[in-house]
């Protein structure tokens, strides 16, 4: 069923986002017939361009960013009728009223009143301002049709953040308030639900009785890309670890919905946040590692190392890795440590969630089989591969009884040849149009994991790291990360 008719506006329409991600993800849905029938999405943006211009600007970019570049012939015509511009400052109260007077025109256009979407791909500190100034406009009064878009990072901090949520709230109910992790979007995230809660296999096992430690790795390859004057405002833990890397936590580490309504999923997901065991300021240095590239080498190539990016301090403290180690005081989770590590510039790019189970009660096998018994181990690859794999013991043919540990795999491209799994933006977006907040961060979410966070980012604030630059590019990050998990007899899992 396709989402009812609906008017996308996109403030930075002429921006990096938009070019990258939404237009390429608006054009996969309009070749797989997603978009509704009755549909418009309007740029919005300073610059002056003619319709036909912004079309032309909007087609590079698809033909570099898309997935699907090979389907641009023929289809690109039609669904660039969908799109349009406006040229607007939004500085200016006074401009805010062509929005009304377009959503008018498409109303007459319809025969009907669509939902309208207001994206905000600007940079964070003009939501505030933008937001407030949509707020003015009659349409946003409309709870039920007119929906806002908020893209991280909300807020710098847990203060800013909450000053940010309260500002939205005086203007729109929060159904009205599309916060995008977009990570929440990916179908290998999408999937960790349906792996916990639609099989009978998983649950029983999926607590500290079964399970010795999780880890989650999201490791980067790239370095800053030339967003240096952004970075320098954030580091690892606020750009990866605060939404991302926590929401992937809560999905591993909540109890199971009722149902999939948004709210029931999202007060679970938070449960968990509020049961993440706060570390102490004092106590830091023994939870949380970081890290910042050097230059170097990486594949034959020379690489600059952070403080040597375009608009970075020379002398800068950024941390362009992270590894915590987390602890959820509840019932299921107590004493099962998670380890979370994110970093830019590493050896390879991977984000994965490895499920460590503890070790069969006992051991009855001779003695020489010992060294190869593994305990059971659940890999969640969430990308660039895209797998789920079990580890488990079997015997290796042959007149010895000898063990091995193997793995039973599931691979999406395997098991789904068509091998058109859609981009997290697509799935984001259509469930905005559909009004579909499951997916999305409530308040009081962005609220909790900020509460996780901020007594690291205090302490390192406090406490400038001395060793930086401290890993090199192509490394899987600081020693002192390995010393993190290996003081408690483990290792950082890789994929081979
Ligand atoms: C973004 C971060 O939210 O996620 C980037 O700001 C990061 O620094 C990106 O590179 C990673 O997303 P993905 O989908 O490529 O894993």
């Amino acid at each position: 069923n396709r989402p009812p008719a609906s008017v996308i506006f996109i403030f930075g329409g002429s921006g990096d986002l938009n070019q990258r991600k939404l237009i390429p993800a608006l054009y996969n849905l309009f070749l797989d017939e997603w978009l509704p029938e009755k549909f418009a999405v309007v740029g919005l943006g300073r610059t002056h361009y003619e319709d036909e211009t912004f079309r032309g600007h909007l087609y590079e970019a698809v033909q570099q960013f898309s997935r699907r570049k090979g389907e641009l012939n023929g289809h690109w015509k039609d669904f660039s009728n969908y799109v349009s511009y406006l040229q607007m400052d939004a500085e200016d109260q006074e401009s805010y009223h062509k929005i009304s007077e377009r959503v008018k025109a498409f109303e007459e256009q319809f025969g009907e009143h669509p939902n309208v979407i207001f994206y905000l791909a600007v940079a964070p500190q003009l939501v505030p301002d933008i937001a407030t100034k949509l707020g003015a406009l009659n349409i946003c009064k409309d709870t039920r049709c007119t929906r806002i878009v908020v893209e991280k990072p909300f807020g710098h901090d847990l203060k800013s953040a909450q000053e940010l949520n309260g500002l939205l709230a005086q203007i729109y109910d929060e159904d009205q308030i599309y916060r995008i992790d977009h990570y929440l979007g990916k179908e290998t995230v999408q999937n960790i639900l349906a792996l916990r809660f639609a099989n009978a296999l998983f649950e029983p096992i999926w607590n500290r009785n079964y399970i010795d430690y999780v880890q989650i790795t999201v490791a980067e390859t790239v370095g800053v890309e030339g967003r240096g004057g952004y970075y320098e405002q954030s580091g690892a833990l606020r750009d990866m670890v605060q939404n991302h890397i926590l929401q992937l936590l809560c999905m591993i580490g909540m109890e199971a919905p009722v149902s999939f309504e948004a709210n029931e999923i999202r007060n679970k997901k938070v449960d968990v946040l509020n049961a993440i065991r706060k570390i102490k300021k004092e106590e830091v240095q023994s939870y949380a590692v970081r890290g910042q590239y050097s230059e170097g080498w990486m594949q034959a190539k020379e690489v600059k190392g952070y403080r040597q990016e375009e608009k970075v301090d020379p002398h800068s403290s950024i941390e362009t890795f992270a590894a915590v180690k987390f602890y959820i005081d509840n019932w299921r989770w107590q004493d099962v440590p998670f380890y979370v590590r994110t970093g830019k510039a590493m050896h390879q790019k991977t984000s994965i969630i490895t499920i460590q189970f503890k070790r069969a009660p006992h051991y009855a096998f001779p003695p020489e089989a010992a060294d190869t018994w593994r305990p059971n181990r659940l890999t969640i690859s969430i990308q660039p591969e895209m797998d789920i794999r079990l580890r488990f013991q079997a015997k290796r043919p042959g007149q010895t009884m000898t063990l091995n540990p193997v793995d039973m795999i599931f691979s999406y491209h395997d098991a789904y040849e068509d091998g058109h799994e859609p981009e997290a933006y697509e799935t984001l977006l259509l469930d905005v149009m559909e009004g579909n907040a499951t997916q999305f961060m409530r308040a009081d979410q962005v609220d909790a994991a900020w509460k996780v966070v901020m007594p690291i980012i205090e302490a390192w604030e406090a406490r400038p790291p001395v060793d930086f630059p401290n890993y090199a590019p192509g490394s899987w990050g600081p020693e002192d990360a390995e010393a993190l998990i290996a003081r408690d007899g483990h290792n950082w899992v890789t994929l081979p």
